[in-house]
């Protein structure tokens, strides 16, 4: 048994978790596995079919699209395109794409873009396939948490940013416009059945998007690796009923470590320089093992302020993004949080932070423990300024008057935050917001 586990595991009670699942979608990535997405969906439609491609309008143009259209044709599938998807989804547009997919009866899905898209897919297809409204299925206390009664059809996810990991999860996101909250669906049945990643896709992604999605891979990482462990949970009853969000597990530790290190290595350049294919495809690699790793770690605390901060936006509109209305797109609005997160946090898990700090390339020599928190929100802050994130909450538009209000955004995030390492409440979020109006 390795080292790690064995450690994890000396410390299990009877009445606390003692196992962890590993859950994923198929995987198949690498250069040029876009042009085996035909194959790939026809292997779940034996008899033909009609697909549902959902795409944005920015991608409708790239050669990725023809890439996959051509792709799919070529196994005699008929396709009906979707490219409505709205950055950054609602529950308006989110409705649109519901919509199409019942009009159009499609067999199976395939998604072509980032979390936006993907997102966007996964819920069109469980209102095709299933009954409901999409508030039934919406966490509590926003909406009715109604569980998704049964598998969904196929669905192809193919994602081209390096970020969000959607492709290998059960979780979307959008925005619920009369709460202004960002809220989900959460279920094991939204998990893409297939991940087609394809690294050339990032060829073409604004070095914002590169800087924002990459900074969302890294605090996928860093949450799951400083998340709660594993056996600090109580035991499910039954077992089967483990939440994906079950904590630091010596798998998503795996995944974390690795990807921390690639960011450190690779995110500076991929932004600098487009045709820097090395780093932009290792941040691809990075943002699929970050993924998986977060898939079956959960996230926490900067996630659970990402959800106020977005949902909350009055007038910042980053380069890089569609420039029709203001957001703040998911990548910053958790990155923004993380400094002042992690410095609240560490010192109920000054190793783990330390380590987070080491793999992304700070200066640990001679760090004792109690700086862990220091080092890696410098370490953090550092990288953000460099690749031209927005310095804090205050970056994005707030002040210390809106405080109070972000922390009422936050605080009902309970799935998220009880993953935390430590108990955090009101009281906490009030001060690590106000620790967040600027990272340095
Ligand atoms: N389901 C999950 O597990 C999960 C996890 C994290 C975030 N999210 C959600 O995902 C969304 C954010 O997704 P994202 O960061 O991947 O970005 P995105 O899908 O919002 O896309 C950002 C911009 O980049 C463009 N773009 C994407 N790929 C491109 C390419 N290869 N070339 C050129 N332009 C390209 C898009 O058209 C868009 O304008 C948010 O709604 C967030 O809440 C979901
Ligand atoms: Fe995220």
């Amino acid at each position: 048994m390795c080292p790690h586990l064995h450690h994890a595991q000396a410390h299990v009670a009877p009445d606390l978790e003692s196992a962890f699942t590993v859950d994923s979608s198929r995987v198949t990535f690498g250069v040029g596995a876009l042009r085996e997405v035909g194959h790939r969906v026809a292997g779940h439609l034996p008899d033909g079919g009609r697909v549902a491609l959902f795409t944005d309008v920015r991608l409708r143009d790239t050669e990725w699209y023809h890439d996959a259209l051509t792709a799919l044709r070529a196994h005699n599938l008929e396709v009906v395109v979707f490219d409505g998807v709205l950055v950054e989804p609602t529950d308006v547009s989110m409705g649109e794409g519901v919509a199409f997919a019942r009009d159009t009866r499609a067999d199976a899905f395939v998604s072509l873009g980032g979390g936006s898209v993907i997102d966007t897919a996964k819920l069109a297809n469980l209102l095709a396939t299933h009954p409901g409204e999409l508030l039934d299925y919406v966490n509590a206390p926003l909406g009715g948490a109604r569980p998704v009664p049964g598998p969904l059809k196929p669905h192809v996810a193919c994602p081209t940013t390096s970020g969000t990991g959607s492709e290998v999860t059960g979780i979307a996101i959008f925005d619920l416009l009369s709460a202004h909250a960002k809220t989900g669906v959460s279920s094991p049945m939204l998990r893409p059945t297939e991940a087609v990643v394809d690294p050339r896709t990032t060829a073409t992604l604004p070095a914002h998007v590169v800087a924002s999605s990459g900074l969302d891979v890294l605090c996928h990482a860093v949450e799951s690796l400083t998340a709660r462990p594993f056996t600090s949970r109580p035991a499910p009853a039954p077992a089967t009923s483990r939440p994906a969000s079950q904590g630091a597990n010596p798998w998503s530790d795996l995944g974390a470590r690795q990807a921390i290190e690639l960011i450190g290595r690779y995110l500076r350049r991929a932004v600098a320089d487009g045709r820097d294919e090395e780093a932009r495809h290792q941040m691809m690699w990075a943002a699929t093992l970050a993924g998986i790793a977060f898939g079956n770690a959960g996230v926490h605390v900067p996630h659970a302020m990402a959800y106020a901060v977005a949902g909350r936006v009055r007038d910042y509109r980053p380069a890089g993004y569609p420039q029709d209305a203001p957001l703040v797109p998911h990548g910053y609005a958790v990155a923004v949080n993380a400094p002042a997160a992690f410095r609240a946090l560490a010192p109920t898990a000054p190793f783990r932070h330390l380590e987070a700090a080491r793999l992304l390339g700070g200066d640990t020599a001679g760090v004792g423990p109690t700086e862990s928190g220091e080092v890696l929100a410098e370490t953090m802050a550092r990288l953000m300024r460099d690749i031209g994130a927005p310095n804090g909450i205050g970056g994005v538009g707030y002040t210390a008057d809106d405080v109070p209000d972000l922390v009422k955004g936050a605080a009902p995030q309970r799935r998220l935050l009880d993953n935390a390492p430590s108990p955090v409440h009101e009281a906490e979020l009030d001060a690590i917001f106000r620790d967040a109006l600027r990272c340095w």
